[in-house]
């Protein structure tokens, strides 16, 4: 998709369509009132006549004849009621509204004059907007456009704005994509293809090299698949050595099938999404390079299948993690914070300054929380607080939970050092999380359970169903804002 940049008014600019945002209805202003007079007063008598309201995801089309080059005009509001979900998120989903209903058909260009607060965002919504799910359709319900034209931004915002759609399109295609061409090994592939000529460092543990490093929970959970596990690790430099390392670390399950304590068939049907953790680190390394952000940021994706067969691990079985910690596995379904544990485990052990891992890890947290907001868990509330307020200023819907240490003796094992489940379905995701935290040591660190934004079973006004690519944008916010004194914050 070619984004670029227009200095044109909206009566000059040649585009198959011309998306006109409405900020209010009561005055219109900027593009929106040149084109109300080039038309006659054609977009008040939409406005007076109730045919158009202005409010957020409507809009009205218009053919604007002979004073106006452009055949179509999209007009649409940007006007919010009620609690506002934020001036960044209401810019990425008016655009991506527009593009979206754009899109239905085959456009060449089309060119958004939005006045929006912030204009990488709207052009990573549009970018987003556009780009559906019609990889294995013959008929495709969405088509992305050739060209998407921006006014009223420099080349600066233009660029970022491409970086972050891109990005996001790509942690939302990796997730998409089926458990049948998408597995460790062809993980790797993919996302190394993907980040081909960006400053980056690959390093690949195969099965082999698991084994030799004692990642045994790695091993564990993918030993019942016939595709082997592995542990991608990808580093950006953008700062000096001397500087922390920021380490992101992703739950990178190819399909979860539960093991041997097997899922139902409703329960399964979207477990090809529970490597969204680490294509969204993926997803933020491609931004945060191709952004050349002056930063150091490592990323660790932990990658298996959750399989049965003769060779799947067991109820019972007692398994040595990496960092010598030992596990009593209750449940094989409770898989992504073993994966978790080796591959925390890998990013200590390496001296990253401060972690954050993404994980689509319970479903618990998605009972407490809801299908669209985020639960995090840290270990330093300093670090966490950064990290929320990095979702604030991105978008992403974020919510803390409590770690209090009398979740602990939950996960207390009869036979092991820990056990994978906790007592019952109580707190679920703090439970979870309070198990992760054995494997941080005392490295600042925040875990974000994406189980319930990560993935949508239906179409939203703004995206297609499927991946939403959440949280790809907080981890630019984060990497633009991390420094040293993130790294030596005390621990509670
Ligand atoms: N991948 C699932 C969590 C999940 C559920 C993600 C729904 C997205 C949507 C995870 O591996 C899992 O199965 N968790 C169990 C944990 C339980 C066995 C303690 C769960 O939430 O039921
Ligand atoms: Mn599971
Ligand atoms: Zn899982």
């Amino acid at each position: 998709m070619k984004i670029s940049l227009t200095k044109q008014s909206v009566l000059e600019i040649q585009a198959d369509v011309v998306v006109v945002g409405i900020s209010g209805t009561q005055s219109l202003e900027g593009a929106a009132a040149e084109l109300d007079k080039a038309t006659g007063g054609a977009i008040g008598r939409l406005i007076d006549s109730g045919e158009f309201t202005g409010k957020i995801f409507s809009s009205a089309t218009l053919c604007p004849g002979e004073n106006v080059v452009a055949p179509i005009v999209f007009l649409v509001g940007m006007e919010v009621s009620g609690t506002s979900p934020g001036p960044i998120r209401i810019s990425s989903q008016v655009a991506g509204y527009a593009a979206k209903q754009l899109a239905k058909r085959q456009r060449r260009t089309v060119a958004f004059f939005l006045p929006t607060p912030s204009m990488p965002d709207a052009i990573c919504g549009a970018m987003v907007g556009c780009t559906g799910q019609d990889l294995f359709r013959k008929e495709k319900i969405l088509f992305p456009f050739e060209e998407l034209i921006f006014s009223g931004c420099d080349q600066a915002q233009l660029e970022q704005g491409r970086i972050l759609g891109q990005a996001t399109n790509l942690t939302r295609h990796l997730v998409n994509l089926p458990a049948a061409d998408l597995y460790p090994e062809s993980f790797v592939t993919l996302v190394q293809e993907a980040l081909e000529g960006l400053p980056l460092e690959f390093e690949v543990w195969d099965e082999s090299k698991l084994q030799e490093e004692k990642c045994g929970a790695i091993i564990a959970v993918g030993q019942g698949s016939d595709r082997p596990p592995r542990l991608m690790m990808i580093h950006y430099r953008g700062a000096t050595p001397s500087d922390p390392v920021l380490g992101l670390v992703g739950k990178g399950v190819t399909f979860d099938s539960g093991g041997l304590s097997l899922k139902p068939s409703d329960g399964m049907l979207d477990m090809k999404c529970d490597m969204t953790g680490a294509a969204t680190v993926v997803g933020a390394l491609q931004a945060i390079a191709g952004m050349k952000l002056p930063v150091n940021v490592s990323a660790y994706c932990g990658l298996a299948e959750n399989m049965v067969s003769g060779n799947s691990f067991k109820l019972g079985d007692v398994i040595r993690t990496r960092s010598g910690v030992t596990v009593e596995v209750h449940n094989t379904d409770a898989e992504g914070r073993l994966v978790l544990a080796d591959t925390l485990d890998v990013a200590v052990s390496q001296g990253v300054g401060n972690i954050i891992d993404f994980a689509t890890l319970t479903g618990a947290c998605m009972v407490a929380l809801g299908r669209q907001v985020a639960g995090l868990m840290c270990n330093e509330q300093k670090w966490c607080g950064k990290v929320l307020k990095s979702a604030d200023t991105a978008g992403d819907l974020a919510w803390q939970l409590p770690m209090f240490s009398l979740y602990n003796e939950q996960i207390s094992s009869n036979v092991a050092d820990i056990k994978n489940v906790g007592d019952g379905r109580w707190g679920g995701a703090i439970t979870a999380a309070k198990f992760l935290e054995r494997f941080v040591g005392d490295v600042p660190w925040v875990h974000v359970d994406i189980a319930g934004p990560s993935f949508a079973d239906r179409a939203s006004n703004w995206v297609d169903a499927g991946a939403s690519g959440c949280f790809v944008r907080t981890l630019t916010v984060l990497a633009e804002n991390f420094d040293s004194a993130d790294a030596d914050a005390p621990t509670v």
